[in-house]
């Protein structure tokens, strides 16, 4: 399983970047806007900061404005995966792309059927917003379900990579899945590192070596 950030703050993607836990990155134009400084300059830097797939995001709404913006995006870095919107015109674009060799993330995915379009017109990603649908009333897991399990019978190439993850047991059901990639806000990724039993159990194990250095003074390990 990949674990990428979904985030556009170089403070948090170096953070996890030196804990060798970020295989890529996913942001979009409401993660660039929480961010100071120009948004052109940030998506550069996190281009050059990661060693792995980092998702810039298009604006335009006509496969043409989509595909003069992922053309621009791709001259970041080699690693940039285009983000582009799950509508009809985006579908162009990807098909288009596609052909050009340049990998793109179809994003705002809501439904299996748009999963499987999005597979058709050749995606490298499907990004289904999974909380977004919990927020709604709906199972945004058994999205991915469907969408892993219709990927697998036809043996698509698209990777299906978990959105809108809201807390860690998103992570460990999209793993039982077996979904390819999830995306995280960088406080889910620091809540998957501790446990309260780890920190307890650690406070014992330094307050008991107190003990043995008091026995041994010149003790150095
Ligand atoms: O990459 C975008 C996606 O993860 C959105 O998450 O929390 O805005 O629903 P959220």
């Amino acid at each position: 399983m990949k674990i990428f950030l979904d985030t556009a703050n170089l403070e948090s993607i170096k953070k996890y970047n030196d804990m060798g836990l970020v295989d890529g990155i996913t942001t979009n134009p409401s993660l660039l806007a929480k961010e100071k400084g120009n948004p052109a300059e940030i998506m550069r830097e996190i281009v050059r900061m990661v060693n792995g797939p980092v998702s810039l995001e298009v604006v335009g709404t006509t496969a043409e404005t989509m595909l003069e913006e992922a053309y621009r995006l791709k001259k970041y870095g080699k690693n940039v995966v285009v983000k582009i919107p799950m509508i009809a015109e985006g579908l162009k674009a990807v098909k288009k792309l596609k052909a050009d060799g340049i990998e793109t993330n179809v994003t705002l995915v809501f439904s299996a059927n748009q999963a499987i379009l999005a597979a058709k017109a050749g995606a490298s990603y499907v990004s289904p917003f999974i909380g977004r649908l919990d927020d709604n009333g709906q199972d945004g897991m058994n999205l991915i379900r469907e969408i892993v399990q219709i990927f697998k019978n036809y043996q698509f190439e698209t990777n299906v990579l978990v959105a809108s993850v809201r807390h860690p047991m998103h992570v460990v059901d999209a793993g039982k899945i077996g979904a390819h990639v999830v995306t995280l806000p960088a406080d889910i990724l620091g809540k998957m590192i501790s446990h309260p039993l780890t920190d307890k159990g650690l406070s014992a194990f330094l307050s008991d070596w107190e003990k043995v250095k008091k026995e041994n003074p010149n003790l150095v390990i």
